[in-house]
């Protein structure tokens, strides 16, 4: 196995201004620009974790909840939160500045999955990562359930099989219950 790396060497902080090229016609940031954004700034933070070419396996839901105006400066931090075998879980917050204003706001946070893959696209080891601070521990101890979730839903793994996440929700005791 391939010596472990902090997560905090993956990190990555990508800055943009929302131009008129980027907005729909009500003046906002379109969500596919934001999301091919994010998809970026996630896949230099697992080309850092893992030093390999990365593809994108899975977007988490993201959800728009606060319109990104024109003119804001919009800062996207990621980072990867923990490496399974080939694929890498990667955090990803997006803030929204409009610096005249001095108003600055989290207007996203979401998960991404990249798998790591040789020149002929095959999938390949990774690093483990090392969380270090409370909060990529957390994030660490979060991704097992959540990469459950991510593969039950694409039918790519038995939910029986999601020993996590049945233990979020007790299912086991519940069952017992009855
Ligand atoms: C992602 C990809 C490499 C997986 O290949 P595969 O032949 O299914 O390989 P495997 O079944 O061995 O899975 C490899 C890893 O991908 C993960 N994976 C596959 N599909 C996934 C999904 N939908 N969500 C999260 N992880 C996924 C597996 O869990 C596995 O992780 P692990 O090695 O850490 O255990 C392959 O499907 C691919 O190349 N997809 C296209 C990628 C791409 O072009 N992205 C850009 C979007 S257009």
């Amino acid at each position: 196995m391939t010596k472990k790396r902090f997560a905090k060497q993956s990190e990555v902080i990508m800055t943009e201004m929302v131009l008129p090229n980027d907005t729909n016609t009500l003046n906002n940031l379109m969500g596919g620009k934001l999301m091919h954004w994010m998809d970026v700034v996630a896949a230099i933070a697992a080309q850092k974790h893992s030093t390999r070419i990365v593809v994108t396996a899975s977007a988490d839901s993201i959800s728009f909840k606060h319109p990104i105006a024109l003119g804001n400066v919009v800062t996207l931090k990621a980072k990867v939160t923990r490496a399974f075998n080939s694929s890498m879980e990667v955090y990803i917050e997006v803030f929204a500045e409009d610096i005249p204003a001095n108003k600055k706001i989290t207007t996203h946070r979401a998960f991404f999955t990249f798998v790591a893959v040789d020149q002929g696209g095959r999938p390949i080891e990774v690093p483990e990562v090392e969380p270090e601070t409370e909060e990529e521990i957390e994030l660490y101890e979060g991704a097992l359930r959540r990469r459950q979730l991510r593969l039950v839903l694409a039918k790519r793994m038995d939910p029986k099989d999601a020993v996590e996440l049945k233990s979020i929700f007790n299912l086991d005791e519940k069952k017992e219950e009855n």
